[in-house]
């Protein structure tokens, strides 16, 4: 496996808007009229150049073979995870994970990445992988709480300059020992 197999499209980081809330959240899939909400939380959570645009948002959601989830409480929309899976290996990906700023803290990233990675493992899934920002700290607490392990830096990943860690959960240890094996590609995707 080499960093081109895990690497996908970005994932991204900062702060999002919103009152606390205590209404207890579930999780649903996506539906159609949710992609507005969607985008302004992106938007709120992301800065210029670093978040998704509408159309990209629509795009991944819409990709064959992606899945979204939506946290919701009390019928607002706290935070949603876009994944997708590598078109040829049994890699699993997330697009994108982002929680309300006023719902953070409280488990919600917590149980998308649940969803997540129970679909991966479902689907069979060697891995599941994720691109975070060198300077994203709390993603980086987060998916290091998680069981997750910085596997390449990607350097000035970002618009905005900044690197990124290819950061791996992996999902069956035989293929974690193949994976270190494999040789490593340094190509990148083309900038935003
Ligand atoms: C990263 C993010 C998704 C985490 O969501 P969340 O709902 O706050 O996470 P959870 O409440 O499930 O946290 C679970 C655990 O992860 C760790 N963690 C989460 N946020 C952390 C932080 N800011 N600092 C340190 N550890 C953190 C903690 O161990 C936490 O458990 P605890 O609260 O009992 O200590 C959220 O902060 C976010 O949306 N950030 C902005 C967008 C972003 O950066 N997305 C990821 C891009 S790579």
């Amino acid at each position: 496996m080499t960093s081109d197999d895990l690497q996908g499209s970005r994932v991204r980081r900062v702060t999002c808007h919103s009152s606390l809330a205590t209404a207890p959240m579930h999780l649903r899939s996506f539906r159609p009229a949710d992609l507005q909400t969607l985008y302004e939380i992106d938007q709120a959570c992301f800065p210029p150049g670093i978040s998704y645009s509408r159309d990209e948002i629509a795009r991944f959601i819409a990709k064959q073979g992606s899945r979204t989830w939506v946290a919701e409480a009390d019928d607002e929309i706290v935070g949603f995870l876009t994944a997708d899976r590598h078109p040829t290996m049994l890699l699993g990906h997330v697009i994108t994970v982002d929680v309300v700023e006023g719902w953070r803290r409280r488990g919600v990233g917590s149980a998308l990445m649940d969803a997540a990675e129970e679909w991966a493992r479902q689907e069979g899934f060697a891995a599941i992988s994720l691109e975070t920002g060198e300077n994203n700290l709390a993603a980086q607490a987060f998916y290091e709480a998680r069981g997750y392990s910085r596997y390449e830096k990607l350097e000035r990943y970002y618009a905005n300059g900044e690197g990124a860690w290819i950061t791996v959960k992996w999902l069956k240890e035989g293929h974690r020992a193949q994976a270190r094996a494999a040789p490593r590609s340094r190509k990148r995707k083309d900038k935003r």
